[in-house]
């Protein structure tokens, strides 16, 4: 750095404001609010360019499960890239993507056979509600066209998965261009009210077996409904909805991108209700973070309904083939990375590690709920969150416990009013402790 240039952090927060469009961030803001200049990431923690460091509260937007730079996963990276980098998914395949299929159907809940891969969570949802429409269109069933989402959904930003929000405010903007969705109606069930939840889910049923014979599926955040605020529901609901949903002949649609590999304690949340849905789809932790990349997986059955009707012509049947398709499908680095994910979680048994790591969330959100300013506090695997105040997503509070624990050397973005922490399943037991101290005390700070 030569004398009067500026130092490397504040060149780097120049370039930004003026040529990066953040998500969901004002222009205002972004020329106002100094971010954080992250240079360096390893295990639980983020480094910025000057050297501070902060634990990853949220393993970096619920992607990094395995922690930052793991070096199985580096070096899986580098030796794919110096074997094969991409190759169209058009006429051919390759052994990384293949293997990958087969051990992820290895893992996924029994009956899920077959696995389009795709880029991230949005396009995992896109395909899955490609699928379940173009499957009733192309077997006797046309009149199906619509999807039914929990209230408060969040499945993604593309225009199909932000069709599944039913239009809230999240997206309003966009209201006139998102399709029309049955939404079911909300409750204000909380933690292990028996009665209420068996409530709702009797209103659930009933929607579903009144609105059979137009439901394509219903799409359902499997027990924790992450973006809409960590709110969690009980197995037994979603059993009733794959029950529900079975006697309708409908689709059950399990979006685990934030619940699977082990966010809440068993590989995929539809575990935990001995659940196996029509289609899985899942992003995150499938690449633990490294790169992007996603998967829908499907039964036989419906792959079954993409074949040529009987009597038509076999190679014609393409015509009645999945009509979609990425550049990356079945990237060999993403698929290489993501078998080696696999083999970690195999290798150091990652989920039954949540356990232990699970009972200090869950008693450190206990301590919480004793202070004044919470008003709810609730834990499942490797996620505790804490409710404050009453301005659900716009609310000041989230944002005062940001600020108090990025002081406090910890990264904690708030959904609104809820805060949380959502750390890579590997994080050393030591770190955690750390993190949850700095958390506890950063909820204090806003809530004693
Ligand atoms: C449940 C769920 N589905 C889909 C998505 C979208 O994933 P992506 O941001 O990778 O497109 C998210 C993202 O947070 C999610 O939580």
């Amino acid at each position: 750095m030569s004398a009067g240039e500026p130092p490397p952090r504040d060149q780097v927060i120049a370039l930004a404001r003026r040529h990066v469009w953040p998500p969901y961030t004002s222009p205002e803001r972004h020329e106002q609010v100094e971010p954080l200049v992250i240079a360096e990431a390893e295990g639980a923690w983020l480094v910025d360019l000057d050297g501070r460091r902060y634990l990853d509260g949220n393993a970096s937007w619920w992607t990094a499960t395995l922690g930052h730079r793991h070096p199985r996963l580096v070096r899986a990276l580098a030796d794919q890239a110096a074997r094969l980098d991409h190759v169209a998914a058009g006429g051919t395949t390759h052994p990384q993507v293949a293997r990958l299929a087969a051990e992820l159907c290895a893992v996924a809940p029994a009956g899920l056979t077959r696995v389009h891969f795709t880029d991230d969570g949005s396009t995992a949802v896109e395909v899955a509600l490609k699928i379940a429409f173009q499957y009733w269109q192309q077997n006797g069933r046309a009149a199906r066209r619509r999807f039914l989402a929990l209230s408060s959904a969040y499945h993604g930003d593309t225009l199909g998965a932000a069709s599944l929000t039913g239009g809230g405010e999240f997206f309003a903007v966009f209201g006139p261009m998102l399709f029309d969705v049955i939404v079911a109606p909300p409750t204000d069930a909380h933690d292990d009210d028996d009665a209420a939840w068996t409530a709702f889910g009797d209103r659930l049923e009933a929607l579903i077996a009144a609105r059979a014979d137009e439901l394509a599926g219903v799409v359902v955040e499997p027990l924790v409904q992450g973006a809409a605020g960590m709110r969690m529901y009980p197995p037994a609901l979603l059993a009733r909805l794959r029950e529900a949903t079975r006697r309708a002949d409908t689709l059950l649609i399990a979006d685990e991108v934030f619940t699977g590999y082990g966010r809440t304690g068993a590989m995929w949340a539809c575990d935990l209700a001995g659940v196996t849905p029509d289609l899985l789809c899942t992003a995150k932790g499938f690449t633990a973070g490294l790169l992007p990349m996603a998967a829908t997986l499907a039964t036989e059955r419906l792959y079954d309904g993409f074949r040529a009707a009987p009597g038509g012509a076999t190679v014609a049947g393409a015509s009645r083939a999945l009509m979609h398709g990425h550049s990356f499908c079945g990237h060999p680095l993403g698929a290489a990375v993501a078998r080696e994910v696999l083999a970690i979680y195999r290798d150091d048994d990652v989920v039954a590690g949540v356990a232990p790591r699970a009972a200090k969330i869950a008693a450190a959100m206990a301590d919480l709920a004793r202070l004044p300013g919470v008003r709810r506090t609730r834990a499942l695997g490797i996620v505790g969150a804490a409710d404050l105040g009453d301005g659900g997503y716009h609310g000041g509070a989230g944002a005062r416990v940001y600020a108090e624990a990025l002081a406090r050397g910890l990264y904690a973005r708030p959904l609104g009013d809820t805060v949380y922490v959502c750390p890579p399943l590997n994080i050393p037991l030591p770190d955690l402790d750390l993190l949850l101290a700095a958390f506890g005390e950063a909820v204090a700070a806003v809530a004693a």
